[in-house]
């Protein structure tokens, strides 16, 4: 008697009740029932419940007695049944395509042995609490669930699925994905992105970290809120700029942390952005017109590893100097831009292997920079030593001559200088020989007239002037 009425309160009240309120849509749980319901001497292993109305049980399926079951418990396209519980199915395909459940309100399906679910729910299916828990289910088809617009409760943990199968668009879900311990967390990411979903019992769903992905190092379990973090990403952006988990950064012991990167490109920056979202290491800003590169040195720029800036208006790489930027970069691509003069100097001073398998790249191609003796003297020498990191050596021009870089001569260049610089020193050597050759005339004649008292020709024969009583 006890037991009876222990049992009615704490199982047919509640079921009652919410089988009674199905229609005011506000919180579902989906219909079930206890093995205590299943009559396993039963041939017919499906049958409507005496206490609840509209609502029947089956038990230990497969295939055969499925279909058989559902027939002799008379739950048919025009039966009254509502929900129903199916309970230990071993089967190996599930379909769903099934006229007879068309009136069903809450399915369960639980505690069974489903390899896959084919087919799909008919359209206009009134499902809309669908628990299909602990069946091992590993594979959903494409549309079983996309016909289900009236679905607020979906319950698909203790599952071995990989992926989260596609369901409504409109409108929120609860969805329960704990405990599938293959879930990977592109696919949990897609589906919170894509869909209204509230997750149920958060703090144990987890989801895989896959090694292809390339935001991700190495396969870890994540908890969902750091897959939410990531959708944070998404949404804490520039304006008119898309953000993207870049990878993550595991330091044991602490959160790991999601860098980030932005792409700006194409949206007619005339400047670098600033500030960027936190952790940023590469920023995309190819297709603007940005002129400079003056915010590099804003402190959000501290991560900043990979910066590509073709197609824009960059004239020099002066701001560089003194940024972090200068010792953390990987690449930086200046492709097609108004470099006139690129100071190799600010470059001296780091590493362009920065290990041994990992080294810094700059492109300059598609630059045309000014060419004199000196850009031949310094910059090609310093390109000629770099050309492994700047990978479009051959595509960086001249402006002021129709000739690549990598085709200037230093002798062309540099030799109407030293032409001129050698004719000085010919010059010289001769005054200073002449100079040498006239003191000595001078005191060669000087002794001459002392020890013999004439004069040497030509000094004998130049007239005389009107200053000479001087020396006399
Ligand atoms: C779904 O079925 C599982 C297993 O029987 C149960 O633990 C869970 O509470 C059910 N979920 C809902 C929402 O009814
Ligand atoms: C599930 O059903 C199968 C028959 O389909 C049966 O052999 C098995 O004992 C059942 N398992 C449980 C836990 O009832
Ligand atoms: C099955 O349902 C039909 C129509 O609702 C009803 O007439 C019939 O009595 C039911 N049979 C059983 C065994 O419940
Ligand atoms: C599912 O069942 C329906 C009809 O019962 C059938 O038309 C369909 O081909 C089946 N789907 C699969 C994948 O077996
Ligand atoms: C969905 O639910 C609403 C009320 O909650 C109901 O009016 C409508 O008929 C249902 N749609 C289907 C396809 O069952
Ligand atoms: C589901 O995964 C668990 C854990 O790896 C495994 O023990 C179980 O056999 C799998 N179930 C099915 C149906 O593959
Ligand atoms: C989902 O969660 C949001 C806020 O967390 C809440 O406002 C909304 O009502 C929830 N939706 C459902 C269907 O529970
Ligand atoms: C990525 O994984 C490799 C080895 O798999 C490791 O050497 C490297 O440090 C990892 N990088 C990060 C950022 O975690
Ligand atoms: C974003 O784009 C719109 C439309 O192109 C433009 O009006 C707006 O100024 C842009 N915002 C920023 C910050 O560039
Ligand atoms: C960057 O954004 C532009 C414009 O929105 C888009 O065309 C391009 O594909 C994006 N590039 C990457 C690598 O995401
Ligand atoms: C940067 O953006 C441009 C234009 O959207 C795109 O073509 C290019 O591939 C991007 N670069 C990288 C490294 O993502
Ligand atoms: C840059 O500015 C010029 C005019 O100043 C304009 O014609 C061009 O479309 C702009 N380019 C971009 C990528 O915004």
């Amino acid at each position: 008697m006890y037991v009876h009425l222990i049992f009615y309160i704490l199982i047919v009240i509640p079921t009652w009740c919410l089988l009674a309120e199905h229609d005011s849509t506000s919180e579902h749980r989906c219909f079930h029932q206890p093995a205590s319901e299943c009559r396993p001497n039963d041939l017919c292993r499906c049958h409507q419940l005496k206490d609840i109305k509209r609502a029947a049980v089956c038990c230990d399926v497969n295939k055969f007695t499925l279909t058989e079951g559902l027939a002799c418990a008379n739950i048919t396209v025009d039966g009254q049944v509502e929900a129903l519980h199916i309970r230990n199915a071993t089967l190996d395909v599930l379909n769903v395509t099934q006229p007879v459940w068309k009136r069903l309100k809450y399915m369960t399906i639980t505690d069974g042995q489903i390899n896959s679910l084919v087919g799909e729910f008919a359209k206009l299916s009134s499902v809309s609490c669908l628990n299909l828990s602990s069946n091992g289910i590993k594979n959903f088809a494409q549309r079983s669930l996309v016909n289900l617009f009236n679905l607020s409760f979906l319950d698909l943990s203790h599952n071995n699925l990989t992926s989260v199968p596609r369901f409504k668009k409109e409108g929120s879900v609860i969805l329960d994905i704990s405990d599938n311990p293959y879930m990977l967390c592109t696919s949990l990411l897609d589906t919170l992105k894509k869909r209204e979903v509230n997750v149920s019992n958060e703090d144990v769903t987890f989801c895989l970290s896959s090694k292809t992905f390339h935001w991700f190092n190495s396969t870890e379990k994540l908890p969902i809120s750091q897959v939410q973090g990531l959708l944070e990403i998404e949404e804490n952006c520039i304006e008119n700029c898309t953000c993207q988990p870049y990878r993550m950064e595991i330091v044991l012991g602490k959160q790991p942390i999601f860098s980030v990167a932005v792409n700006c490109s194409g949206v007619n920056l005339l400047s670098l952005p600033t500030p960027l979202p936190p952790h940023t290491v590469s920023l995309n800003i190819t297709n603007n017109n940005i002129t400079s590169l003056q915010e590099l040195g804003d402190p959000s720029y501290q991560h900043l590893m990979f910066l590509y800036a073709d197609n824009n208006q960059i004239s020099t790489i002066q701001q560089m100097e003194g940024t972090k930027f200068m010792s953390n970069f990987v690449v930086l691509s200046l492709k097609n831009n108004k470099i006139k003069e690129f100071e190799t100097y600010l470059l001296s001073n780091i590493k362009f292997y920065r290990t041994s398998d990992s080294m810094r790249y700059i492109n300059l191609g598609h630059n045309k920079l000014h060419c004199d003796c000196k850009t031949a003297k310094e910059f090609k020498v310093w390109l000629l030593s770099k050309l492994e990191h700047v990978p479009d050596y051959d595509a960086i021009g001249c402006d002021n001559m129709d000739v690549k870089i990598m085709e200037l001569e230093q002798t062309k260049l540099c030799q109407s200088q030293q032409d001129w610089t050698d004719y000085i020193y010919y010059i010289i050597t001769a005054e200073v020989l002449l100079l040498i050759g006239l003191i000595a005339k001078v005191s060669y004649d000087y002794w001459v007239f002392k020890t013999a008292g004439y004069l040497p020709w030509p000094a004998s024969k130049m007239p005389k002037l009107p200053c000479d009583w001087l020396c006399e």
